[in-house]
């Protein structure tokens, strides 16, 4: 926890600050003082007693300090391992079937109307307001097959100033919704296109990830492309794996001489410590054994795999395997987009397994709120840069306020920290989330 005094400093906050380290999910600073530099990295984070010596050392004025009040806390921003922008416009809609028939009827038909720009303008601008609003500092994105829309979202992310993962769909097999595939060649050429493209605008937080579908809507020759392309430009890669037993059934028929799901991934040089995949409930040992061999990482969807009657991940054992675990709303099999709400579906989910069996040890909120913020930064492999308040990395944070005016929580008396972050996390919403910062930067409230 060294300081870096060579910077000026923008801005300092004095309150408590709650975040997770490697050693404990939930370490709580009282009275401590953060100062974020001009580049939007935390200079320090020290206890308040220090003032004098840091204001001497990094030269600030008190005057350049906020206090937090009573029922404030900052949190690192949540991260979200899995969001899919195109399908935002019928989130809270169509959850009656199960994964394949829901991709049938509802989402490949809606996906296609995002070769309409201003629709996609309409659909990204609403979900990058709603995703920052509800706290999320970080996305990992599913856009559509459609090249420029997916570079509009990446605009429009870094218009807003959230960090953002951006993939293109890529699929070269769809045997239901037949107008909504690519050829071979022109998934591989508009890939290439998009990462060009999207790369050439330096954009500060946004970065293209290479996105095959899922394994049932790619041939064996495409998947082994976009293995080729994300080696070769050292990029992010996310897909679906193992989310219904339908799916894997599928794939098994499709694959015959794969091994098993992650198998079929990790031949076509997909699984690397890059890859995010979404769900995993019905991974086998040796699978998980596979994800934590190539630094590959899962992403837990808790409300869609309820609303879609897919599955329920066991996350102890992905833990026990030592894979890297982030959080995803998975909009629009997951009907909400708010991190919160994930957050309580993980609780939730756990919580299933527990009724199943006593034994199996439910999650704690202190390891559901790691997961969610610093376990997200690891799996997008963003954690050098984001994740907690470490020294050195970017200011990325939600100011809460638990007892906002209006908002949805009584405070009955004062209560500690943990309390107050325990009640946030179980029943606040975007009205206790006063300010948002990404990389030190006030995204919210949005000024227009
Ligand atoms: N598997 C392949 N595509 C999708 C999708 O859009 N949503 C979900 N939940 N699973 C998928
Ligand atoms: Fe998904």
């Amino acid at each position: 926890n060294s300081d870096r005094a060579d910077t000026a400093i923008a801005f300092v906050y004095r309150g408590t600050f709650v975040h997770s380290t490697q050693q404990t999910a939930l370490e709580i600073l009282e009275d401590a003082l953060l100062g974020v530099d001009a580049q939007g990295k935390i200079a320090f984070i020290r206890e308040g007693k220090e003032l004098e010596k840091l204001s001497q050392t990094f030269g600030f004025k008190t005057s350049d300090i906020t206090q937090l009040a009573q029922h404030e806390f900052f949190m690192p921003g949540l991260v979200d391992t899995h969001i899919h922008a195109s399908q935002y416009s019928y989130a809270g809609t169509a959850l009656d079937m199960p994964l394949l028939q829901w991709l049938n009827a509802y989402t490949f038909p809606v996906e296609s109307c995002f070769k309409n720009l201003e629709f996609a303008r309409k659909v990204y601008t609403q979900i990058v307001r709603r995703t920052l609003r509800n706290g999320t500092t970080t996305a990992c994105y599913f856009a559509t097959i459609h090249t420029e829309a997916s570079l509009l979202l990446g605009q429009i992310a870094n218009d807003f100033g959230q960090r953002a993962l951006v993939g293109k769909v890529c699929m070269d097999r769809n045997d239901c919704v037949k107008h909504y595939k690519e050829t071979l060649q022109d998934s591989q050429d508009e890939t290439c296109r998009f990462i060009k493209e999207l790369l050439e605008k330096k954009y500060p937080l946004v970065k293209p990830v290479v996105t095959p579908r899922f394994a049932p809507s790619c041939t064996g020759a495409l998947l082994e492309q976009l293995g080729e392309i994300a080696k070769n430009n050292n990029l992010h890669i996310q897909s679906h794996i193992s989310e219904t037993h339908e799916e894997v059934k599928l794939v098994k028929e499709l694959f015959p001489e794969s091994e098993s799901y992650t198998d079929v991934y990790r031949k076509h040089n997909l699984l690397t410590d890059k890859t995010v995949m979404a769900h995993g409930c019905h991974l086998s040992d040796e699978e998980l054994a596979l994800f934590r061999e190539t630094g590959a990482s899962l992403s837990h969807c808790p409300n869609s795999n309820f609303s879609l009657c897919s599955g329920v991940l066991d996350v102890r054992n992905v833990l026990k395997h030592k894979v890297k675990l982030g959080l995803g709303t998975d909009v629009a099999g997951g009907y909400s987009a708010s991190m919160l709400d994930a957050v309580r579906r993980a609780l939730d989910a756990s919580k299933v397994l527990t009724i199943q069996d006593p034994q199996y040890k439910t999650l704690s909120f202190e390891e559901v709120f790691r997961i969610a913020t610093l376990g997200g930064s690891q799996a997008l492999s963003l954690d050098d840069q984001t994740g907690n308040f470490d020294v050195g990395k970017d200011f990325d944070a939600l100011r809460i306020n638990v007892a906002a005016e209006g908002g949805p929580i009584d405070l009955i008396q004062d209560e500690e920290p943990k309390i107050l972050l325990e009640k946030f996390l179980n029943l606040g919403d975007d009205r206790n989330i006063v300010e948002v910062f990404v990389a030190g930067r006030r995204v919210v409230p949005i000024t227009e």
